[in-house]
């Protein structure tokens, strides 16, 4: 028989997290103060996250130790297994061998909880009381209420409404790990009401939901905030996945000419690829491609510039490619890839041509589901299908080309909690949106006044 999936022990399990900071081949440029426009400095964060975490997002040490209470809690179902895609391989009739990681086997369902337990874990340190935060599908706020559950902290969870009315589990998974969960935009924060008054059918988006939980941390000194995604320590937690594929590709005899993660914010994409990114910065020869929704085009159609990571204007402004943080996606099932910005690590390696996007529309994504449902038997989430889609256009070229390509591919959560966006794909009720220039251009007219980065591409 051969062998299907590659399983590493507890005892297998790294130890200290990879940050890429320390070799960004051309440095980062900083997060500036929302008032000001200056650099942002550890003081001007601690409103909003506690110093310990503020210190691991400023860091640019190499390795950082994962602490003995996050490995325990990593265990319940780290390392996750590395699967071989055969069945995936003989339904396509491709001559590349394709790889997946599957960080579906969180207690949560997605790779979230690799950074919501590292995240907990701090504030718990740190002496905080209550985390808010924002969700777009549910799999980050279900990832952090069951954490905090793990170390006594309140949660407080504000669900973009599209989301909140889609996805009604994700919210009871919320509520069984204790955490209060608020539909986005609400009348419980000033933010909220304003978004309100303006657009009272709003579906939301994680920029609105953002501002709507940053506003409550800094309303109170007990209370801290915590992102999903995007931040310097968010893509340090998550390095975890990659660092584990690196020993089971090896216990698989292989080495990835492809790397495929769909991007959101950019957390589970980073985890994967940022250890394999570092050999190619040395040398190596890989394709490490971040997979987005065409109706949410972040890395293809948005400029590199200085923007906020909230549609209040609450953030740091950070450099990255960004849609305008005013930009409201098409209501697309994938609510984790809804975000206007990305992690602004992810968009200085694109500018440095170390990774390379593409986006993908709703359809073929879901198609692809159908197809890795029926060859390898999970279901996976609709954030996920994007690399699915994209593995598979890269697995059909490789036979176009008749060649022997290694794909790894990033499985970051299964959909078992979407099934109503596949109802709706089997009603044919799900459709692909072109997102005309015009909406693009309008959104972008909100960064004209901000402070522009040297690589600016607006
Ligand atoms: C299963 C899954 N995959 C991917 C994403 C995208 O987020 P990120 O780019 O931070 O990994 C999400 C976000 O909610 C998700 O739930």
């Amino acid at each position: 028989m051969k062998t299907k999936k590659f399983v590493l022990s507890d005892q297998d399990m790294p130890r200290r997290w990879y940050n890429i900071m320390a070799d960004l081949p051309n440095g980062m440029e900083p997060p500036l103060h929302p008032g000001t426009g200056q650099p942002c400095g550890p003081e001007d964060l601690a409103p909003i996250f506690p110093m310990n975490l503020i210190e691991q997002e400023m860091s640019t040490d190499r390795w950082i130790d994962i602490p003995e209470e996050v490995l325990e809690k990593y265990a319940i179902w780290r390392p996750s297994p590395l699967y071989r895609a055969y069945g995936l391989e003989k339904a396509l009739d491709t001559p590349a061998k394709i790889y997946y990681k599957n960080e579906g086997v969180s207690p949560a369902g997605s790779h979230k909880p690799n950074t919501a337990i590292a995240q907990a874990y701090y504030n718990k340190v740190a002496g905080t009381k209550k985390i808010t935060t924002e969700t777009g599908a549910g799999q980050w706020g279900s990832a952090l209420a069951m954490c905090c559950s793990f170390f006594g902290i309140e949660c407080k969870v504000f669900m973009v409404k599209i989301s909140y009315n889609q996805k009604p589990y994700r919210r009871l998974m919320m509520e069984t790990w204790g955490a209060k969960c608020t539909a986005s935009p609400s009348t419980e924060t000033e933010a909220g009401r304003s978004i309100l008054e303006k657009s009272p059918d709003s579906p939301g988006s994680l920029g609105m939901a953002i501002s709507e939980a940053v506003e409550q941390a800094v309303a109170d000194e007990n209370t801290k905030y915590a992102l999903g995604s995007v931040l310097n320590h968010v893509m340090i937690h998550q390095s975890i996945i990659g660092l584990e594929a690196q020993k089971q590709m090896e216990m698989a005899g292989d080495y990835p000419d492809i790397i495929i993660g769909s991007a959101g914010g950019g957390s589970n994409f980073a985890g994967l690829s940022f250890p394999f990114a570092l050999d190619k910065i040395n040398g190596k020869d890989i394709d490490i491609i971040a997979v987005e929704p065409t109706s949410c085009p972040t890395l293809t159609r948005g400029p590199f510039a200085y923007d906020f990571g909230d549609t209040v204007q609450m953030t740091p402004l950070l450099p990255m490619h960004s849609l305008g943080h005013n930009f409201v996606p098409a209501p697309i099932h994938a609510g984790g890839l809804r975000y206007h910005g990305m992690a602004p690590i992810v968009s200085q390696l694109i500018l440095d041509g170390i990774i390379r996007p593409e986006s993908i529309h709703q359809m073929e994504t879901f198609k692809a589901g159908m197809t890795f449902a029926r060859s390898e038997g999970f279901i996976s989430a609709p954030e996920c299908n994007h690399a699915v889609a994209m593995t598979i256009r890269e697995a059909l070229k490789a036979k176009e080309e008749g060649k022997e390509k290694t794909i790894l591919f990033n499985w970051s959560g299964h959909g078992l909690v979407d099934l109503a966006a596949y109802e709706a794909y089997f009603r044919g009720k799900l459709s692909d949106h072109e997102l005309p220039q015009e909406q693009i251009d309008a959104a972008l007219k909100d960064l004209e006044p901000l402070p522009k980065p040297k690589q600016s591409t607006i």
